[in-house]
């Protein structure tokens, strides 16, 4: 287990210090998906290592471009550069990524191809991962907090299921609906996947995680307490168990008014927003119980200009005044300019 010391000559980390509740004037900012193909650096190195699962699994690389945009626009925190579906690589699930197309899996989706994955985490490609976590612990400067990450269970059993990304969803439903009692093998062995994924990462360095959630938009409510938040909240449980005072992120991207149950149901420490929700709204329900991150729509980032900083000034003006991170409502898009990342971070520090 790596060595932490939050206050390395006196200085603290700002995110972090909000991510365990407390208020700073100026919020602190990071974005998700901050590392990728918008930065000319990151498409060097990518193009060095070839395919995408080579970066993420060569610790040398991935430590340089999890850096990447934290030394170009001096972010307060990292985020690993990894993938959700290493996860399902790991439980021995064929994986691949497309050029042009994303991820590629071999669907799994019935209890008889569950049989094809193994129910432990293949420590080949992942240790890689753990090593990267410690690499960019040992670099990063004082103030930065390191954010480690994995795929909320729904949200990778869908890729697993579909076998990629997919419009309707209709093979992880068909099952989930279907036969929830086989559907939930899978969930458990996601739930017990991701736990140990995320503790490894926090022994390699990782300060704070993110359970990304990005699907949790198309469940009909009836069924988001089942595959949404019982298996957030178990992974919470047992991360609070053996490492309290790590903080938590849950981001439920698109659960809309579910954003309350899921607050409260998972025991996450800190909400991540997407740009649906209205700031007033978050301000006057979410914000009262939990500490907040969000939630620039990501296109007003590639935009710029007025609509960018009215947006940018409202969310502070509503969010500011109690803990709270800056961030988009969901990760940069790959045509975003250079400049606008840079005013962004300007505008955010503006008194
Ligand atoms: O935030 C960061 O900077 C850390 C890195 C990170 C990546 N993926 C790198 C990546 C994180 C946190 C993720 C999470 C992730 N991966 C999610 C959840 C967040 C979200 O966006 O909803 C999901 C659904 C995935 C699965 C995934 N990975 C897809 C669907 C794709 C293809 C679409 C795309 O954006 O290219 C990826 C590829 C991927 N993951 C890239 C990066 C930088 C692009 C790969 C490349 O071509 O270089």
């Amino acid at each position: 287990m790596v060595e932490k010391n939050k206050t390395i000559k006196g200085m603290t980390k700002p995110a972090l210090s909000v991510f365990t509740g407390h208020t700073q004037q100026i919020p602190p900012i990071w974005l998700m998906r901050q590392a990728g193909r918008y930065l000319p650096e990151y498409r060097a190195l990518r193009a060095k290592a070839g395919d995408f699962l080579e970066l993420c699994y060569n610790s040398e690389f991935a430590a340089e471009v999890t850096l990447q945009p934290v030394k170009r626009f001096s972010l307060d925190a990292a985020i690993l550069f990894s993938d959700i579906l290493v996860v399902p690589h790991a439980l021995g699930q064929e994986l691949e990524f497309v050029e042009g197309e994303g991820p590629k899996l071999r669907p799994v989706r019935d209890v008889e191809d569950l049989k094809r994955l193994s129910t432990e985490l293949n420590h080949n490609n992942l240790s890689a991962v753990y090593e990267t976590v410690t690499k960019v612990y040992e670099q990063l400067e004082e103030t930065v907090t390191l954010i480690g990450f994995a795929g909320a269970p729904w949200t990778v059993a869908t890729y697993m299921v579909e076998g990629g990304a997919s419009r309707n969803f209709e093979y992880v439903k068909q099952w989930a609906f279907s036969s929830p009692e086989t559907f939930d093998i899978l969930i458990q062995r996601l739930v017990e996947g991701t736990t140990e994924h995320l503790c490894r990462q926090i022994e390699a360095g990782a300060e704070v995680v993110q359970l990304f959630e990005s699907w949790a938009g198309i469940l009909p409510p009836s069924d988001f307490d089942r595959w949404c938040i019982k298996p957030v909240r178990a992974i919470v449980e047992t991360l609070r168990r053996r490492f309290p005072g790590v903080p938590v992120i849950g981001y439920p991207r698109g659960a809309g008014v579910m954003y309350t149950g899921y607050a409260r149901a998972t025991l996450v420490d800190v909400l991540g927003l997407d740009h649906t929700l209205p700031l007033q709204w978050i301000s006057e329900t979410l914000q009262r119980d939990v500490v907040v991150q969000g939630n620039l729509d990501p296109q007003l980032l590639v935009v710029g200009g007025t609509p960018m900083i009215n947006a940018v000034k409202s969310i502070k003006k509503t969010l500011g005044g109690r803990p709270f991170v800056f961030n988009l409502g969901h990760g940069v898009l790959p045509g975003t300019p250079l400049e606008h990342v840079s005013e962004l971070v300007d505008l955010v520090r503006e008194e």
